[in-house]
């Protein structure tokens, strides 16, 4: 079965080599818009979103970021605000606030591949060091960037073996039966 939004769906890739074009600010919002859209616990909206565009901050960040191996315009970090779920009475460990944070990147990463562009999640490195970098206020934590921009059409990375695996592979039927 196929139809556009499937397409979207299995066409997109993390990408990792991007080149230094800048992003056009309405692919941007557009982006931003598709995140307030995303599925939300609770319809909480715990998510805040940050954007990073200047090249200092981008570097500064990169420096902190281990697993961050994109050198982009743009990094949108995903970031939690605990001041909604303390005033909500939410316990600390409730699974679906970051759940929240990966529904929010991938649409993000899904709104960004329709629109013509590269995007990769990640989620090493120094919360601490973000909080500084870009002087979050306290109830906010950043849980995972969103790096956005053009992909370098020459050479692309992936992780290995990713194709071998498929839908049938990770997918059971309705319930265990006993050995
Ligand atoms: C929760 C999560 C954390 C990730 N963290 C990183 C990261 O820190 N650095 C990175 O380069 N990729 C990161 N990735 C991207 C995965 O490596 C990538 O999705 C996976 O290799 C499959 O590639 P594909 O999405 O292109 O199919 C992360 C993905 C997820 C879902």
């Amino acid at each position: 079965m196929t139809n556009p939004t499937l397409d979207i769906i299995k066409s997109r890739r993390v990408i990792r080599d991007m080149t230094s074009q800048p992003v056009e600010t309405e692919k941007l919002e557009a982006i931003l818009e598709a995140a307030r859209w995303s599925p939300t616990g609770g319809n909480l909206k715990l998510n805040r979103f940050v954007v990073v565009q200047d090249p200092r901050n981008l570097r500064l960040l990169q420096l902190v970021s281990p697993g961050m191996f994109q050198r982009c315009p743009v990094v949108i970090i995903v970031c939690v605000d605990w001041g909604v779920v303390k005033a909500r009475e939410l316990p600390e460990h409730s699974r679906p606030i970051l759940m929240d944070v990966g529904a929010a990147a991938q649409t993000m990463m899904l709104a960004a591949h329709s629109q013509g562009l590269a995007s990769g999640p990640v989620t090493s490195f120094s919360q601490s060091a973000v909080q500084v970098v870009l002087n979050l206020p306290d109830n906010l934590t950043p849980e995972m960037f969103v790096c956005i921009g053009y992909a370098e059409p020459r050479k692309q990375t992936g992780m290995r073996g990713y194709e071998k695996v498929t839908w049938h592979d990770l997918t059971y039927w309705e319930r265990f039966e006993d050995e």
